[in-house]
C-alpha cells in the first residue's frame, strides 16, 4: 500500500491534493486485488484509477504549457514520463481485460505502480513544484 508522507509534497496545493487522491485510488485497487474481489470490480477500480491519472497528468501539463515562458526546463522529459506511464498502464489494462488478475499480474502491477509513482514524484514532480512556487508563490502552501 502507498502511504502519503510529507516528504512527498511538491508544495503546490492542487498537485499535492491530486497525488493524495491518486494514492487513495491506487490503494483501493490494490486492496480489492488483495482481497480477491470480483474481476469486474477490479476492472472498474482500475479504470477509475486510470481515468484520474490521465486527468492529473493533463493538469500538470497545463501548468507546464501555461508557464513555459518562465523557463521550466524539464517539460519534455516530464511529458515523456507521463506518456510512458499511460502506455504501460494501458498494457496492464489490456491484460486485465483479457483474463482475471493472476498472482504474477498482481505482483508486477503493484511493484511497478508504487515504484513508478514514488520515483516520479520525488525526481520530477518536485522539480515542477519548486518551479511553480518560485514563479507563482500563491500556488504554494
Ligand atoms: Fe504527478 Fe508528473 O505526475
Amino acid at each position: 500500500m502507498l502511504v502519503w508522507t510529507k516528504d512527498l509534497s511538491v508544495g503546490v496545493v492542487e498537485i499535492d491534493d491530486q497525488h493524495r487522491e491518486l494514492f487513495g485510488r491506487i490503494n483501493r485497487l490494490l486492496k480489492a486485488i488483495d482481497e480477491n474481489a470480483a474481476a469486474d470490480e477490479i476492472r472498474t477500480l482500475f479504470k477509475f484509477l486510470e481515468t484520474y491519472v490521465v486527468k492529473h497528468f493533463g493538469d500538470e501539463q497545463r501548468y507546464m504549457d501555461q508557464y513555459e515562458m518562465y523557463g521550466y526546463s524539464d517539460a519534455a522529459r516530464h511529458k515523456s514520463e507521463h506518456a510512458s506511464f499511460i502506455s504501460s498502464i494501458g498494457e496492464f489494462r489490456a491484460d486485465l481485460e483479457a483474463a482475471p488478475p493472476s498472482q504474477q499480474f498482481v505482483t508486477e502491477f503493484a511493484k511497478w505502480m508504487i515504484n513508478w509513482y514514488i520515483m516520479h514524484i520525488q525526481h520530477i514532480d518536485k522539480g515542477l513544484g519548486a518551479f511553480l512556487r518560485k514563479v507563482f508563490p500563491v500556488l504554494g502552501r
